[in-house]
């Protein structure tokens, strides 16, 4: 727990809900969303803005967490993954990306949830070069990009 005198009290809302906490200067936003507020579908890759596991939306844009401090995101507005399931139930993109197997360990899931949810609220994925620019962000190592080319366009559609 760091100390009041070496940190900073930063407010704002995750997923809707209000958080008042003090963070050390130096921990980054995916540090504060998983240990601060155990918000722990927000993954870390290669924490150096790679691999995009640890995307979040910031103020309505996808933002690397493992890139920002969390005192970067002092005032705003974030959602992680776990905003997305709507009354228990997967949202339509996630039934996509589980419909399509566009996903197989399913560490790097949530980075993609969150980068093509901040693409699609942009405007319509139109079609598959669309699609993959959308998803050209993210790094998935082991389930190949056919399933999610094709989560992608469905839950476009
Ligand atoms: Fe942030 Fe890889 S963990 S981009
Ligand atoms: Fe395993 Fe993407 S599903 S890394």
């Amino acid at each position: 727990m760091p100390d009041v005198d070496t940190g900073h009290r930063i407010t704002g809302t995750v997923n809707g809900a209000a958080y008042d906490e003090v963070v050390d200067d130096r921990m980054t936003l995916a540090d504060f969303l998983r240990e601060k507020l155990r918000l722990t579908g927000t993954h870390l890759g290669c924490e150096h803005g790679v691999c995009g596991a640890c995307t979040v939306i910031v103020d309505g844009a996808a933002s690397r967490s493992c890139l920002m401090l969390a005192v970067q995101a002092d005032g705003t507005e974030i959602e992680t993954v776990e905003v997305l399931a709507e009354d228990g139930e997967l949202n339509r993109l996630q039934a996509a990306f589980k419909k399509n197997h566009a996903l197989q360990c399913g560490f790097c899931t949530s980075g993609f949830l969150m980068s093509v949810t901040a693409a699609m609220r942009e405007g319509a994925i139109r079609d598959e070069g669309h699609a993959r620019e959308v998803l050209s962000g993210n790094i998935c190592r082991c389930t190949g990009y056919t399933g999610l080319v094709k989560a992608v366009l469905e839950a476009g559609e």
